[in-house]
């Protein structure tokens, strides 16, 4: 076996213990296959809720959300994506249907792909798939490997772990774990995006994350992004 074979081989039998082992449909979200370790307990989750191919979604990654990695404000967040959105699984084969259609599915699947490939590394995941949803803003794609390609390519990023994730079903078994954790969200997910800052949903406010974030950190090393913020939100 090579070491990614091993790897897969190891997510997916935790993946499918996780499946085989839940009590109900709900499956318990441990984050323990890809979630980047805590840095500091004090640290604020930050998570996005997003589909691939929604421009408001698209439009938030590639400019909004990059915000996270200007002045410091990175080092005091857990980021999470969770590219599943509006999408359903659907009975009894357990198929996945996305808003907007098959080319979403791909791509969802591919993100989901990257944030394992480099899952203590966000700026690296973010990278990418900040860079695809850009390009899904420049119009249809009409190659879609190319397309994701090409994003490591400018990233000077291995394309062969996404690769191998893809075509060895895990990627759909990340998806479906992704689906199950949207799906049982708390308050529901109503739209996208969908941010949430410590299980707070911030609905039309998602734009003003950093103050959320700021506001809700209660550490000691504030960092220069919240230092400057005249006036931080309430979170309560
Ligand atoms: C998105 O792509 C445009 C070029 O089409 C580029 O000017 C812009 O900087 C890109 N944005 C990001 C965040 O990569
Ligand atoms: C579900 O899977 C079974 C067995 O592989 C197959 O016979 C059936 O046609 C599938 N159903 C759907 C709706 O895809
Ligand atoms: C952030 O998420 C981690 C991992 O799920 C959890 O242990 C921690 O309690 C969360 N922190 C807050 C402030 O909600």
């Amino acid at each position: 076996m090579t070491s990614h074979q091993l790897y897969f081989f190891i997510v997916f039998t935790s993946l499918m213990f996780m499946f085989i082992s839940s009590p109900c449909s709900c499956v318990e979200y441990d984050g323990a296959t890809n979630l980047p370790p805590p840095k500091h307990n004090d640290n604020v989750n930050l998570s996005l809720y997003y589909e691939t191919l929604c421009p408001g979604c698209a439009e938030f990654i590639s400019e909004g959300l990059g915000k996270l990695f200007e002045k410091g404000l990175i080092s005091i967040v857990n980021l999470r994506l969770i590219p599943w959105g509006n999408a359903k699984i659907v009975e009894p084969n357990k198929t996945i249907d996305c808003q907007h259609g098959e080319d979403e599915c791909y791509f969802n699947t591919i993100e989901a792909c990257a944030i394992l490939a480099w899952p203590d590394q966000p700026k690296n995941h973010f990278d990418f798939i900040q860079c695809l949803e850009n390009r899904t803003l420049r119009g249809p794609i009409r190659d879609r490997k190319e397309a994701w390609l090409t994003c490591c390519k400018d990233l000077e990023l291995s394309p062969n772990f996404i690769k191998d994730c893809y075509e060895s079903g895990i990627g759909r078994l990340l998806e479906l774990k992704y689906g199950d954790e949207t799906l049982h969200l708390n308050p529901p997910l109503e739209y996208v995006p969908w941010v949430t800052v410590n299980n707070k949903a911030l609905r039309e406010d998602y734009e003003k994350f950093v103050e959320y974030v700021c506001g809700a950190y209660k550490g000691g090393h504030v960092p220069e992004a919240c230092k400057s913020l005249s006036k931080p939100a309430e979170t309560n």
